[in-house]
């Protein structure tokens, strides 16, 4: 799956619609290192459950360099969804700040303090999404699965062409385009979810649990797309059960009881954690 991933193209309109559009992010402007992505700050996430309160995330703080892939482990309910949800715009803190790198060069923006209209912005273009469960839409083929977010974001479909066979070629599915979702084992769906997370380049992949419903070695696949596009310039943020798997991230990040207990190096090949 040998990919030549331009992530950032030179005929792209896109350039000129972020020139255009990072401007919204005007009122909310932070300050962040250039070499970061994200800048995690105090963040606490607290859920009301009649008289009891759960801290889903409690004063967390974690920052994000560009171009890195990072793991994040942990036992069931210690915050790991709630952490994805809160970066990408799907969730909001109680406190704290998420500061996002927006031109890349240190103009930041934060997240808790957006409107609607910027959320809607950093979903679209500046946050790639990937869950467990593919949530494609069944009736449109991979190709259009893939499409679409690139449409919403004002190109025409003759503007997305290249792109869209560009991304589904990489992720290896150049022979399967026209196929629905149905007519597509569950590791080529979970491709086509990275391939549309890619759509509008966004600064950050953000998956919780891709890995979750697939076998040894389709989890590895969607790996070994992880590190190719890792090796691209993406930086990514993926959630995992498997002890083994988050290895194979630049840094495994541990949670525990909504708190960031532990930050190792990983950096382990395919072939070291099946091997041992
Ligand atoms: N919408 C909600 N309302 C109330 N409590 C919630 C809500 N979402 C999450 N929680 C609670 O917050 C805590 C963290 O949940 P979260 O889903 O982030 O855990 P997780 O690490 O992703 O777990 P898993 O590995 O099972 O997916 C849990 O105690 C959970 O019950
Ligand atoms: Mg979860």
């Amino acid at each position: 799956m040998k990919m030549k991933l331009k992530l950032r193209h030179k005929n792209s309109t896109m350039k000129q619609d972020e020139v255009k559009s990072d401007k919204i992010f005007q009122k909310t402007t932070e300050k962040i290192d250039p070499d970061l992505v994200i800048d995690v700050i105090n963040v606490t996430k607290k859920y009301n459950l009649g008289d009891y309160t759960v801290a889903a995330l409690d004063n967390v703080n974690l920052q994000i360099k560009k171009g890195e892939l990072v793991a994040v482990v942990g036992p069931s309910g210690s915050g790991k969804t709630t952490l994805i949800n809160c970066l990408g715009a799907l969730d909001f803190p109680n406190s704290g700040k998420i500061i996002y790198n927006i031109d890349g060069k240190g103009f930041g923006s934060d997240i808790t303090k957006m409107k609607d209209k910027e959320h809607k912005e950093m979903r679209l273009h500046r946050i790639g999404l990937i869950f467990q469960f593919y949530n494609l839409f069944p009736i449109l083929t991979a190709y259009e699965n893939v499409e679409l977010p690139m449409l919403l974001g004002g190109k025409s479909r003759e503007e997305s062409k290249e792109r869209v066979e560009l991304l589904l070629n990489m992720v290896g599915l150049g022979e399967r385009m026209h196929h629905r979702p149905t007519q597509l084992s569950g590791g080529e769906q979970q491709r086509v979810t990275v391939a549309r997370s890619l759509a509008n380049e966004p600064l950050i992949l953000l998956a919780d649990e891709p890995t979750g419903e697939l076998d040894t070695e389709t989890s590895s696949q969607i790996i070994e797309i992880f590190l190719e596009l890792k090796e691209a310039g993406q930086s990514i943020l993926f959630v995992s059960h498997n002890r083994r798997i988050v290895e194979t991230a630049d840094r495994v990040i541990t949670i525990t009881d909504g708190k960031i207990v532990g930050d190792h190096e990983g950096k382990k090949s395919l072939s070291e954690i099946w091997d041992d």
